[in-house]
């Protein structure tokens, strides 16, 4: 597992049978919730996750799960806790208690980097894209390419220029048309294709959106719900948050939703309708 010396990520070598080993094995044989044996295909698990902001209890308890290949809806009502659980997987917020596992090994998420390390890329409700910098750099912010060794190690710009274009086209965004453009002369909109580009370049397991659709034109927000039904395909867990009721019954396999910082229901689209996710959100019984 991605551990490092300076102790900022650690696998948690209180539980038993926890040795170095490759991850797939470990996989198989890892029993960390009172031996109850942990699914290869489950790739996140949230469990007992709490955490409040002086008297706001904005998580309680909350556990969930996403498998390789699965994508799961988080749905609530403004304030339920959504975006708060999303930075807690993403090393933005630590919790006030409650564990994350990767491919059934614990970890300690306390930075973004941390995230980075267990595979965990994230694109959150409040963008952070740096405002002066161009579509280029911000999608290759923190790791540019190079090309040569040694003395002549030098940015490949040519290829961070190339690849940008590609990801953009690959996301249908043909409303950017200089990829030089800073940010800050971007839409909303804009900004956050550049987002999903920049979490979707790499090919990271697991993908937490925050509502990466809310400020896009429609053809745009089709883009990403494609681009996200073809990151399923290729195996990658996403944890998706959208107030579009349809966009969760197209995409999802399984719709989590939060109340009051409290999982209040678990459904499936093939077994339910938009009705009865609804009424969970207001905390109402089916
Ligand atoms: N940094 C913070 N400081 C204080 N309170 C916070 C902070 N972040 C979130 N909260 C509070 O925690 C609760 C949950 O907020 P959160 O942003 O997780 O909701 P959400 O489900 O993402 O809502 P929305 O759908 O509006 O984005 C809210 O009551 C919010 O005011
Ligand atoms: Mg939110």
């Amino acid at each position: 597992m991605m551990v490092s010396e300076s102790g900022d990520l650690q696998a948690d070598r209180s539980e038993p049978g926890r040795q170095a080993a490759p991850i797939a094995a470990e996989r198989q044989s890892v029993m960390p919730r009172g031996g109850e044996a942990v699914a290869p295909s489950e790739a996140l698990r949230v469990d007992g996750v709490s955490k409040s902001f002086g008297l706001v209890q904005a998580l309680y308890r909350v556990s969930l799960s996403v498998d390789h290949g699965e994508v799961v809806a988080l749905v609530g009502d403004n304030g339920a806790g959504k975006s708060t659980l999303i930075k807690v997987i993403s090393g933005v917020i630590v919790p006030d208690e409650g564990q994350l596992y990767v491919n059934g090994e614990r970890v300690v998420v306390r930075s973004p980097n941390d995230a980075a390390q267990c595979g965990i890329r994230t694109i959150h409700q409040d963008l952070a894209l740096a405002d002066n910098l161009d579509v280029v750099e911000n999608l290759y912010l923190g790791r540019e390419l190079f090309r040569g060794v040694g003395p002549l190690r030098r940015l490949d710009f040519a290829a961070m220029r190339q690849r940008t274009a590609a990801a953009l086209l690959e996301l249908g965004i043909g409303t950017i048309s200089n990829i030089r453009t800073p940010m800050a002369q971007l839409s909303g909109g804009q900004r956050q294709t550049v987002a999903v580009a920049r979490a979707t370049l790499e090919n990271c397991p697991i993908l937490l959106f925050d509502e990466p659709t809310a400020s896009l034109g429609l053809k745009e927000a089709r883009h990403v719900i494609e681009l996200v039904q073809r990151l399923r395909a290729q195996g990658t867990a996403i944890l998706i948050i959208t107030h579009n009721m349809r966009q969760v019954f197209e995409v999802a396999d399984r719709i989590v939703v939060l109340h009051l910082g409290k999982v209040g229901a678990v459904l499936r689209p093939s077994s339910t309708t938009p009705e009865v996710v609804v009424r969970a959100i207001m905390g109402k019984a089916p």
